[in-house]
Order: structure tokens, then C-alpha cells, then sequence
């Protein structure tokens, strides 16, 4: 927000957070390998496509998230695009770690680069981190994408909008 001084005016952080919950995104959940072995995913709202050549999708993480650390560490992940249909799942992803195992209960499959894949999401984008960039408050992931999958093309896409999962159906 600029003053009509042009100076910067105090932005109130309900007020930005409500407006710009106004801007629809689409709602992926970043799955990856921990050096354990144990399968970790994070919901994410801010995944999008930076570069065509070369291939280059990312997303905004927390600096405060403890997930993204586990993932980071074995260098690639997958961005599991979830279906309308998928709000349990957009939650769970989004919980607290300290309730449990997100993974619980869900059958999965592996990606081309070996992340787990969520059942019934739309597509999947296989991606190796490319680089990291501290941005304020949170870190802008970049991944070379390495595979594409459209799974289930027909289904809507989710969308999140003003706090809400709903659908992506416009055709
Ligand atoms: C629809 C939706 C979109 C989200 N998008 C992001 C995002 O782009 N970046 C982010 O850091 N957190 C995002 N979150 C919040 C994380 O999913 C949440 O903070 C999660 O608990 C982080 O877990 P962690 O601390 O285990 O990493 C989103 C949550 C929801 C419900």
C-alpha cells in the first residue's frame, strides 16, 4: 500500500492476508523422501511455473517449516495437483505435525523420481531443486521439472478461495 506521499503506508496483516485470500490459486501438496526413507508432504497454494526453457516450477515455503527440510535434504520432490474432490486431503497435508502421520491410511505410488504420489490428484510434476532464495519470511523453492504426468485430465482441478477448497471446472 503507498500513501499519496508515495511512501509506504502501514499495512495491516488480517487486512493483506484477507485480500489477498481473494486471489484463487491452485492447491498442490509437495511430496519428497526424507534421508530415512520416510514419506513427508507439505499442502502448498503458492506452486506455480516459472520458466518454459528451461522447464523451472516453484513454490514459496515457510522459513518456519519443518517438513521442507526432510524433503530438501534427498534434493527432489513432486507437486501432487489435487483434485476438487481432495479437501480432506488439502487439510491433513496442512496440519500440525505433532497429529500423526499425514500419510496414514493413504495407498500411494511413486513418481518417475521415486516421491510419493496421492491417489486420485489430477497430474503430477516431478521436479529436482534447482535453487533456494530467501524471500522475507519465506523461501522461493525453484525445481527443474524432470517429468509431467496428466492423470486424471477430466476431473477439476481444486481451488482455494477466500479459505475455501472448491472447483477448478470450467469447460
Ligand atoms: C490451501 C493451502 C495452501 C497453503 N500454501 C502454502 C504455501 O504456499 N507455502 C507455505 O509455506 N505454506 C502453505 N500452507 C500452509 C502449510 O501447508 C502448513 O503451514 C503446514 O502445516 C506446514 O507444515 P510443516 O511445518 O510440517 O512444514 C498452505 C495451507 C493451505 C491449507
Amino acid at each position: 500500500m503507498v500513501g499519496v506521499s508515495g511512501e509506504p503506508k502501514h499495512l495491516d496483516a488480517a487486512e493483506y492476508r484477507k485480500v489477498l485470500g481473494h486471489l484463487p490459486t491452485g492447491v498442490v501438496v509437495v511430496t519428497g523422501v526424507a534421508a530415512n526413507g520416510e514419506a513427508h508432504g507439505i499442502t502448498i497454494g503458492s506452486f506455480t511455473s516459472i520458466s518454459l526453457t528451461p522447464p523451472l516450477a516453484g513454490f514459496f515455503i515457510g522459513r518456519n517449516s519443518r517438513t521442507w527440510p526432510l524433503i530438501a535434504a534427498g534434493g527432489k520432490f513432486c507437486a501432487n495437483v489435487l483434485a476438487a474432490s481432495q479437501g480432506e486431503l488439502c487439510w491433513r497435508f496442512a496440519k500440525d505435525h505433532a497429529e500423526g502421520s499425514r500419510f496414514a491410511d493413504l495407498t500411494t505410488s511413486l513418481s518417475t523420481n521415486g516421491s510419493p504420489v496421492l491417489p486420485g490428484v489430477v497430474a503430477t510434476i516431478d521436479c529436482t531443486v534447482h535453487s533456494v532464495h530467501t524471500v522475507g519470511d519465506h523461501d522461493l523453492v525453484v525445481g527443474a521439472v524432470s517429468d509431467v504426468r496428466l492423470l486424471d485430465p477430466k476431473k477439476p482441478a481444486m481451488v482455494f478461495f477466500k479459505g475455501k477448497t472448491g472447483d477448478a471446472h470450467i469447460a
